[in-house]
C-alpha cells in the first residue's frame, strides 16, 4: 500500500485521450481531488467522444482544455502555462495513437503539443486492444518513451470491451494513484543538486482565500460594486501556493489573471462567495481579503428598470451574509487560522481590534482606505497586523510583498503557534 500523504497540494495535468477506458478517468479525477490533488484536464477530440467535457469540468472544477487554436484558451492558458503549472502530467487513457504521436514528437493537437513542450515528468496509463498493445509498433513506441524517462502504469490483463483477453486494460484508478504517489515520494527523496531546494513549509495545508469585490445586481444590467481590484487577495493566494499550500481562491470579478498554482472559483455576489467558501471547507487557513458588499438589493428586478416618468425608483437594501464571521464560527469545520481584513478610514488599529473580536477571527490585517490613500486599486499597502497579543505595524510595501510576508507569518504560525 503506497502512502498517499505526499499527494496533497500537488498539481496534476491529466490528458484524457479517446478510449473506452476514459470513463475510469472521471473516477481518477474524483479520487485524486479527495486526496488534495489539484487536477486540470486536457481532453483530446477523441476523448470527448467517450466522456463529456461537462463531466470533466464538473469534477475538476476547472476549465477543460481542448483546443490548441482556441483564442480564449491560448490567451488565458497557453500550452506552456498548462505544463508549467503542473507537477506531473498523467496520460490516462494513453491510446496507441497518442503514444505513437508522443514517440514521434508530433504536436498536432493540444495534448500532443503540451506533451512535446513540457519538461515535467510524464506518467502514461496505456489502454487499448491487446493486439494493438502487442504490435511491434506500439511496443517500440513505448520503449522509446520509457527510455526518454516517461513512466508507465499498466496495462493490466483482462477481458476487454472488445471481448478479447490479454494485456490492454487501463490500470485501475487506485493503481494509477499509487503510481503517482510513488513518483512524488521518489521525487521528494531525490537529491536535487542542480536545483535550489523549494521552500514549502505549508505543503499539506489547505488554504481558502477570498478576493476582489462582489457585484450585487439591481436588475439584469445594473449592479452595486466597489473599488477593490483583488490585487491583495490574489497576491496572498499566490504566496500561499508558493509555500506549498493547496489554495482555493474565491474571487469576485477582477481584471487579474489567475494566480499560478491556485484553484480559482469565480463568483459575483456575496451569497455566491459564501456558498463557494463553504464548498471549499475543510481548510486549515482562511484569509478573507475580499471587499464583500455589506448589502444587496432586496427584490431585484428580472427586467431592466425603466424611466417611466414616476421619478427614480427607490432601492431597498438587505444585509448580506458575513463570510468572515461565518467561517470564524463554523464549529468543527472552522479553519485552524482565520484571517480577516479591515478597511478603515481612521483610528485604524482601534476599529480593527474591535472588528477582530466582533467577527471572531484570529488575525486582522488592517489598512487605511481614507481618501488620499491609494490602497484600493493601488500597488502598495500599509497594514497593521492585529493578533490576540497586539498590533504590529508593517512598513509600506507592494501588495505582492504584503502577500509574501503574510504567507511567511502563516507558515511560522503553523510551526510555532502564535496567539
Ligand atoms: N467581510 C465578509 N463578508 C461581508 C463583509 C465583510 O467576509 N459580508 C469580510 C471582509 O472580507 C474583511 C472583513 O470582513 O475580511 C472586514 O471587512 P470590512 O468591510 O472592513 O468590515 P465590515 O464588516 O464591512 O464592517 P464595517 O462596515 O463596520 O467597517
Amino acid at each position: 500500500m503506497v502512502d498517499h500523504a505526499s499527494l496533497s497540494g500537488k498539481r496534476v495535468l491529466l490528458v484524457i485521450a479517446g478510449g473506452i477506458a476514459a470513463y475510469k478517468s472521471l473516477d481518477l479525477i474524483r479520487r485524486l481531488r479527495e486526496r488534495g490533488v489539484r487536477v486540470r484536464a486536457v481532453l483530446t477530440e477523441a476523448g470527448a467522444r467517450f466522456v463529456t467535457p461537462l463531466s470533466v469540468q464538473a469534477l475538476t472544477e476547472d476549465t477543460v482544455y481542448r483546443d490548441l487554436w482556441s483564442l480564449t484558451d491560448e490567451s488565458e492558458m497557453g500550452h506552456i502555462r498548462l505544463s508549467r503549472e503542473a507537477d506531473l502530467i498523467v496520460v490516462a487513457p494513453a491510446t496507441a495513437n497518442l503514444l505513437a504521436r508522443m514517440a514521434a514528437g508530433m504536436a498536432d493537437d493540444l495534448a500532443a503539443t503540451v506533451l512535446l513542450a513540457t519538461d515535467k515528468p510524464v506518467l502514461v496509463a496505456p489502454a487499448m486492444n491487446v493486439r494493438m498493445w502487442e504490435h511491434p509498433a506500439t511496443q517500440d513506441n513505448m520503449t522509446r518513451l520509457e527510455r526518454r524517462g516517461v513512466r508507465r502504469v499498466g496495462p493490466n490483463d483482462g477481458v476487454m470491451a472488445c471481448n478479447e483477453f490479454g494485456p490492454g486494460r487501463m490500470a485501475e484508478p487506485m493503481e494509477i494513484i499509487d503510481a503517482i504517489a510513488a513518483h512524488f515520494a521518489e521525487a521528494a527523496h531525490k537529491p536535487q543538486a542542480d536545483k535550489p531546494q523549494a521552500h514549502t513549509p505549508l505543503s499539506g495545508k489547505r488554504a481558502l482565500v477570498t478576493s476582489g469585490p462582489t457585484h450585487e445586481p439591481i436588475d439584469p444590467v445594473r449592479y452595486i460594486a466597489n473599488r477593490s481590484s483583488g490585487k491583495q487577495g490574489h497576491a496572498i493566494a499566490e504566496a500561499l501556493a508558493r509555500l506549498g499550500a493547496a489554495v482555493t481562491l474565491v474571487s469576485g470579478p477582477t481584471r487579474l489573471p489567475d494566480p499560478p498554482g491556485c484553484a480559482v472559483v469565480a463568483i459575483e455576489t456575496a451569497r455566491e462567495m459564501l456558498a463557494a467558501c463553504e464548498a471549499a471547507l475543510p481548510v486549515d487557513i482562511a484569509v478573507c481579503a475580499a471587499a464583500v458588499a455589506d448589502w444587496r438589493v432586496a427584490g431585484t428586478s428580472d427586467r431592466k428598470l425603466k424611466k417611466d416618468g414616476g421619478g427614480p425608483p427607490s432601492l431597498s437594501l438587505t444585509e448580506n451574509p458575513d463570510i468572515l464571521a461565518t467561517l470564524s464560527q463554523a464549529g468543527p469545520r472552522r479553519p485552524a487560522l482565520v484571517i480577516g481584513f479591515a478597511a478603515e478610514t481612521g483610528d485604524v488599529v482601534a476599529y480593527a481590534t474591535a472588528k477582530r473580536a466582533r467577527k471572531g477571527c484570529d488575525w486582522i490585517v488592517a489598512n487605511d482606505v481614507s481618501l488620499g490613500t491609494t490602497t484600493f486599486g493601488g500597488a502598495d499597502n500599509t497594514v497593521h497586523v492585529i493578533r490576540a497579543d497586539g498590533a504590529e505595524a508593517w512598513p509600506t510595501m507592494g501588495k505582492d510583498a504584503v502577500g509574501a510576508r503574510l504567507a511567511e507569518a502563516i507558515a511560522a504560525h503553523f510551526q510555532t503557534p502564535t496567539p
